[in-house]
């Protein structure tokens, strides 16, 4: 029978992730401060009755006593979190090398990095085995937690070995994979020397799902340019057996963030940033200091800005927020004193005894105070060079009912092709084009920001996050039905 939307059966499912929805802090020997994060799956999945999730991921800690891991896995029990312990060197070869140092940048088109090329093959092909070893890993936590009947929902790019770890030890599994950076074109893909093994591995589940309908597409050609398999209108055919592929263009939870801008505390916060910014428009930027999100495009590109336009100086602020991550990885290092360097530079060169122009903040704002900035923020600015999605410029719209900002958004971003016609369009190379956005996004009519603004709005409040699990798991249980009938058939 087929699942409707909106009908899901009741199911249990084990949600696979590189990361638990959970900040886990040693306190002493056997006891542990647990902090949630409310990232767009989680809250996706509490707004689904019928589904009882269970989490499995990596702790995120160094345990290396028994006595740490048993208390660890206890803890997590109670917030239906079940722990993969990885250690130091694994998650060195696994996390920082082979996830964010080879299948990162490729995905989002930024190559493979110098230090893998040719002459260390002998790293990149410990980091690879490291990276299989860890699938294998996750695959027998998840074995071990199974139970008949379950949904396997895998996500990203540091588990694209997992589907076929499950399918190999039960071929009966409901296997569903997600991605949530780009699946880059078949040509950049075919760099990768692991290119068919991954691909493979992929296709053993289910249904493979992207942000876009661009990326499903790549995705496909792959398969059918470097495996030689043929792509149906549904999906990829080996020998008979199709792995249903599609998109499904994550959203997120817009009540939250509408809802927050209510709270006492969040009005205060906005009236306290008013005034001190009273006589200045602000430009917002949220990122993790990423290489994937042109941070130091956009500051240059703001940096024209003030070079042509002098009227401005001292009217305008960039308020970037960068958000630490990945601070092993070299290319991370490398760009966290970039941009440092660039901003440090341009407000020496605009700044006055009292006022800079770029206000540039390493660290995360809590939710409350990061609402309250998007509240009063006059135009966001979004320059990644690729993104899978880019929720913040979901965030900012949804926090803007009353001021009806503008939002410049990268024509890279997976947002693009669904809040481009509401936001001002750029390609995040041209720093012309996003400084003259940037002059334009200031000086916009009021009727056409608020028609931009009222046309992203709709989009933010009814693609929810909540919407995209749903169109996901009733996919999922409408193609594992229709494979089940063909093989009764
Ligand atoms: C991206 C990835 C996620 C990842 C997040 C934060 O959004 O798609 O899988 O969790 O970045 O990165 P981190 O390496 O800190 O988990």
């Amino acid at each position: 029978q087929n699942t409707q939307k909106g009908s899901l059966p009741k199911q249990r499912l084990l949600v696979v992730a590189n990361r638990l929805p959970v900040r886990a802090k040693r306190m002493g020997e056997d006891s542990w401060s647990l902090e949630v994060s409310v990232g767009g799956l989680v809250s996706a999945l509490l707004g689904i009755d019928k589904i009882e999730a269970r989490w499995i991921g990596w702790a995120g800690v160094d345990v290396p006593d028994e006595t740490g891991k048993r208390s660890l896995t206890n803890a997590l029990a109670e917030k239906r979190c079940i722990p993969v312990f990885l250690d130091e060197e694994t998650v060195h070869q696994y996390y920082n090398g082979y996830c964010n140092n080879i299948l990162w940048p490729l995905f989002h088109y930024l190559g493979l990095p110098q230090e893998n090329h040719l002459a260390t093959t002998h790293s990149f092909q410990s980091q690879f085995d490291a990276y299989k070893r860890v699938n294998q890993m996750f695959a027998d936590v998840v074995n071990e937690h199974y139970e008949d009947g379950d949904v396997v929902w895998c996500h990203d790019y540091h588990l694209m070995f997992l589907p076929q770890c499950l399918k190999e030890h039960n071929s009966e599994m409901k296997v569903g994979w997600f991605l949530h950076t780009p699946f880059p074109s078949s040509e950049i893909h075919r760099i990768l020397p692991s290119r068919s093994e991954l691909l493979k591995s992929v296709l053993a589940a289910d249904i493979v799902g992207f942000h876009t309908y661009d990326y499903a597409r790549h995705f496909v050609s792959a398969c059918s340019r470097i495996l030689g398999l043929e792509g149906t209108p549904h999906g990829v055919e080996d020998q008979g057996r199709i792995t249903r592929v599609a998109a499904f263009p994550i959203g997120i939870d817009s009540n939250r963030f509408i809802k927050a801008l209510e709270l006492e505390k969040v009005r205060n916060k906005i009236k306290e940033l008013q005034e001190r910014f009273s006589d200045r428009k602000i430009i917002l930027g949220v990122d993790r200091l990423d290489t994937i999100k042109g941070i130091p495009q956009k500051i240059l590109a703001f940096e024209k800005f003030l070079e042509e336009n002098p009227s401005w100086h001292n009217k305008v602020v960039l308020i970037q927020i960068a958000v630490p991550t990945r601070t092993d990885v070299h290319e991370y290092r490398k760009l966290t004193s970039q941009v440092h360097e660039i901003v440090g530079r341009i407000n020496g060169k605009f700044g006055t005894l009292t006022e800079v122009p770029i206000h540039h903040l390493d660290t995360q704002l809590d939710f409350h105070t990061l609402c309250a900035l998007y509240a009063v923020t006059d135009v966001a600015l979004v320059a990644s060079l690729r993104d899978g999605m880019n929720l913040v410029s979901y965030e900012y719209v949804a926090c803007q009912a009353s001021k009806k900002g503008v939002l410049i958004l990268s024509e890279f971003a997976g947002a693009a092709q669904s809040l481009g016609s509401g936001a001002i369009l750029v390609n995040p190379w041209n720093i012309n084009e996003v400084s003259t956005s940037i002059y334009y996004a200031l000086n916009m009519p009021d009727d056409e920001r608020e028609k931009r603004h009222h046309h992203n709005f709709k989009h933010v409040i009814t693609h929810t996050s909540q919407e995209w699990a749903e169109n996901f798991l009733s996919e999922f249980n409408v193609t594992v039905n229709q494979a089940q009938m063909r093989t009764k058939q």
